[in-house]
């Protein structure tokens, strides 16, 4: 990294100190911690290891501690089926990073960086409890840490509600007898990586970070100017944590907002009139869809309404998530009952939230498989990425052959576009006058026989 480089992060105003911060990181004299190492904290090692940053990663997890040894770093979940192109995301590359399930092992090693790449949610709701667990520990290693010409930095990169940072990292600082700005840096740099696809990578996607301190800001933008292209200083730690809880809790608004309409207006293609109004300069696209899952954006709205002291404080994101939480009984009821009257049996494909992903958390097909199943139907699932066991066992029914059972059911309700959804012939492989549910419109094209009864969610 030349200098010009991290001038064009625009922090580093007169910048000697987070120059030299740099360097000490580059040569190794200083090395990086990650707390925590799944998707995130796995992504943070993989990036920062190819940048030349020594690393070391912790995790209670012995099976992401030697995934990180052996140098996989996707985890499982994660599935990139055919990618065009190996990127740092989708490699499989043999870089030596120091993994543990011991935490002390960082003692020894010099760490100047702690990046906390923890969990923070439990459920639908916000859980700071392995952050509580963490801080104390880091906390420990830089006590144990001989001390170099720079405060210790902590950066929180997991998603947390803002006050945390007053409430759990600044107090277990304080309690360790260390001293913000002499003895340790705090700062919040969030994630907003897509695992799904190469587009989307901590790479290329600019990263907002912010330190309770400006010479904090300074030091961890300069840090961060090493994997990412582009950084974008907040004004501090606090504005960065919002950022992320913001931009997510906006998708969720845009989405249910889209979903709305489909109940709303059931006579009209509002899937058709959403993607006219976004050929408007400043109107974002969305499609009404079965339901939102995720491990991000449904929990949006909770990381706010904990920020805000309650959700009567922010009446909008309260009035959304009440929405929400009765959603698809809506959608059923204005739209899709009448189309799946007289289907006995009924095929769910995909259980995953997100195409090519082992990813189930909050997933619509959970609501979907309900209100089906009360019914009375038969109703069976199947998601590529997923044993009939495993389907069972998470979602309480049984599975079917994909794609040669199709034939004997009345309706196929597509939730997932995993690739190989997409890949089959499939207006060959159902029933002439099978209903089609399509959530997001996957299979528009498909020449289907004159019979069958297709439906793409918000079309009317
Ligand atoms: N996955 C995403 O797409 C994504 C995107 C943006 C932000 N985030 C946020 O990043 C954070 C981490 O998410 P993730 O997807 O990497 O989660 P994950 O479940 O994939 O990984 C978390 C890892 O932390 C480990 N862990 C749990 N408790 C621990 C503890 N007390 N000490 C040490 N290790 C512990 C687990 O074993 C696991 O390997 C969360 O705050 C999440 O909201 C995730």
């Amino acid at each position: 990294m030349d200098d010009a480089r991290i001038g064009e992060v625009q922090v580093v105003a007169g910048g000697t100190e987070a120059r030299e911060f740099l360097g000490a990181v580059r040569s190794g004299e200083i090395g990086a911690a990650v707390w925590g190492c799944g998707h995130i904290g796995a992504s943070a090692l993989f990036h920062l290891a190819v940048a030349g940053v020594r690393c070391a990663g912790y995790d209670l997890s012995p099976a992401r501690v030697q995934d990180i040894a052996q140098g996989r770093f996707l985890t499982t979940a994660v599935t990139h089926p055919a990618p065009r192109t190996i990127t740092p995301d989708t490699a499989t590359a043999p870089l030596l990073i120091r993994a543990s399930t011991d935490w002390r092992d960082m003692i020894d090693q010099r760490i100047g960086l702690h990046l906390v790449c923890v969990p923070t949610d439990h459920g639908r709701d916000p859980s700071s409890a392995a952050l509580e667990d963490v801080l104390p520990r880091i906390c420990e290693v830089i006590l144990a840490t001989p001390r170099g010409p720079w405060p210790a930095v902590i950066v929180i990169e997991s998603t947390i509600v803002p006050s945390w940072l007053d409430e759990i990292v600044l107090p277990a600082i304080a309690r360790a007898g260390l001293e913000l700005g002499r003895d340790v840096h705090v700062g919040a740099a969030p994630r907003r990586d897509w695992f799904s696809g190469e587009e989307h990578t901590l790479r290329t996607l600019p990263r907002v970070v912010g330190g309770t301190t400006s010479e904090a800001t300074s030091l961890i933008a300069a840090f961060y100017s090493l994997i990412c292209q582009t950084v974008k200083p907040a004004k501090d730690a606090h504005h960065a944590a919002l950022t992320k809880v913001v931009e997510n809790a906006l998708r969720y608004h845009g989405i249910s907002f889209a979903n709305a309409l489909a109940v709303g207006l059931p006579r009209y293609d509002t899937a058709h009139v959403l993607e006219l109004a976004s050929s408007k300069w400043n109107i974002p696209y969305y499609h009404p869809s079965l339901g939102i899952g995720g491990h991000c954006i449904p929990l949006a709205p909770q990381y706010l309404m904990a920020e805000a002291g309650g959700g009567e404080r922010v009446e909008l994101i309260q009035q959304t998530v009440d929405f929400n939480a009765g959603y698809f009984e809506r959608l059923y009821a204005a739209q899709l009952a009448r189309l799946l009257e007289g289907c006995a049996r009924v095929a769910v494909l995909g259980l995953a939230y997100t195409p090519d992903a082992r990813m189930e958390k909050l997933s619509p097909a959970f609501s979907v498989l309900k209100t089906l199943r009360r019914e009375g139907r038969v109703v069976r699932l199947h998601d590529p990425y997923y044993s009939a066991d495993e389907i069972r066992e998470l979602a309480g029914v049984e599975t079917l052959r994909f794609p040669e059972d199709l034939k004997d059911y009345d309706a196929v309700v597509l939730v997932t576009a995993h690739t190989p959804y997409l890949q089959d012939a499939i207006e060959a492989r159902i029933r002439p006058d099978a209903v089609i549910i399509d959530n997001f419109g996957a299979w528009r094209a498909r020449p289907f026989p004159d019979g069958v009864r297709y439906h793409e969610v918000g079309a009317g």
